[in-house]
């Protein structure tokens, strides 16, 4: 039982990772920060490593070299958290499906599903062995990461997975998911209960194998009107949080980050779920979802990622703005609101990580 003190379960030790510090709300002197899709191909070393491995999935399939472009970004930026790099579509992958990512067009899952035969195939894989690359990768990275850097793993949100693996693909619209959502909805739960079930399994995995926090992506879960958000996305995500493991294989407490990307209107029903964090984008400022979910969970997020097309000047000031905003509180990681896009400067992370360390450094030692 969480909460309950038992032999089996002392208390965990307080970490001394910013990052996780933060997560937790307890006191740090600079606000941590990492930053969504903080590897990829804005990053030339990322573009070098792509080439060798020749696609993005054979990249991620490759324990050695996705370690090395999950260390690239903290290496050369001092960022205060790693993410596994991977993708949230290996999922769908190791339930059954074919996937494949053409250039230009993004992901492809072949034979989207369409109707409760298909859905009743999938399976809810074991994830040391149909996602075994994943767990060698999470455990490679622990092992070649500084102690002071916690890896964070992730996984898509069973809604977010369930639009890709209905629509086909990435979609615009959400015609074929939407349609099963009104027509059909105890297919669609059908298909979301399967897919909590494997991701919980799968986040489990991350974790025994050296992953510190995990972070649950709900890139999707803004399509939807406020009811239907409870009952076909903020449902699994409470499911996958209620059969996680929250403590490392050290004893230590593991955060769940919970990123609904388009859902400020719905913060106070996702803290509800138990989660330690909630992930912001840009449309709510930090000040106001503050004083609406008040100390129940730690906030991340949340500056428009497209300051990062902006002067240096204009990033120092975003950057400085956010910081401002939420105070001399505890419980605040930086980050972009979504991820970085591959057009970006490098050169903007580096003004980025110097402002949000200096000004935060001011503010949390001269509370007011
Ligand atoms: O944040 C990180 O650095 C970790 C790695 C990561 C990737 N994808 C790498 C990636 C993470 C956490 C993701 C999650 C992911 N993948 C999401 C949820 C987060 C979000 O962005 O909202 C989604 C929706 C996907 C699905 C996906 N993967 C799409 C739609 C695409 C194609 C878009 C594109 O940029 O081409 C991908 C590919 C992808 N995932 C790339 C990377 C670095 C680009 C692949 C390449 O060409 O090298």
């Amino acid at each position: 039982m969480s909460g309950t003190f038992s032999p089996s379960s002392p208390p965990s030790p307080e970490p001394t990772q910013g990052f996780l510090r933060a997560c937790l709300r307890l006191p740090v002197a600079e606000t941590p920060l990492w930053l969504m899709r903080q590897a990829g191909r804005y990053l030339p070393e990322y573009r070098q490593v792509r080439a060798k491995a020749g696609d993005f999935l054979s990249l991620c399939k490759n324990p050695g070299l996705a370690t090395e472009v999950t260390l690239q970004p903290v290496r050369r930026f001092g960022l205060d958290a790693a993410i596994l790099f991977s993708d949230i579509l290996v999922v769908p992958e190791a339930m059954g499906m074919s996937l494949r990512f053409s250039e230009g067009e993004g992901p492809i899952l072949d034979n989207p599903l369409r109707d409760r035969a298909a859905v009743d195939r999938l399976r809810i894989p074991d994830p040391e062995t149909a996602l075994g690359y994943v767990m060698e990768t999470v455990a490679r990275i622990r092992r070649e990461l500084p102690a002071s850097v916690p890896l964070i793993g992730f996984s898509g949100s069973p809604w977010t997975l369930a639009t890709y693996m209905v629509e086909g693909g990435s979609s615009k619209g959400f015609r074929w998911i939407k349609a099963m959502m009104y027509n059909d909805p105890g297919t669609l739960h059908a298909l979301l209960e399967r897919i909590a079930d494997s991701v919980a399994a799968y986040l489990n995995a991350q974790i025994r194998h050296g992953a510190q926090a995990v972070q649950i992506f709900d890139t999707w879960g803004g399509v939807l009107t406020p009811q239907a958000f409870r009952e076909f996305s903020l449902a699994g995500m409470a499911r996958i949080l209620s059969r996680l493991e929250r403590r490392g294989s050290d004893g230590s407490r593991v955060p769940v980050i919970l990123f609904a990307k388009g859902c400020g209107t719905m913060l106070e029903a996702m803290a509800d779920t138990g989660c330690e964090v909630l992930g912001l984008d840009w449309t709510t400022p930090l000040d106001e979802a503050r004083r609406r979910v008040g100390d129940r969970v730690a906030l991340q997020g949340n500056m428009d990622p497209a300051v990062m097309y902006a002067d240096a000047a204009v990033v120092r000031r975003e950057a400085t703005a956010i910081i401002r905003a939420f105070g001399a509180n505890p419980g605040h990681v930086f980050n972009l609101g979504h991820g970085m896009a591959p057009d970006m400067d490098p050169e903007r992370v580096v003004e980025l990580v110097r402002a949000v360390r200096e000004t935060s450094r001011e503010i949390l030692a001269n509370p007011r």
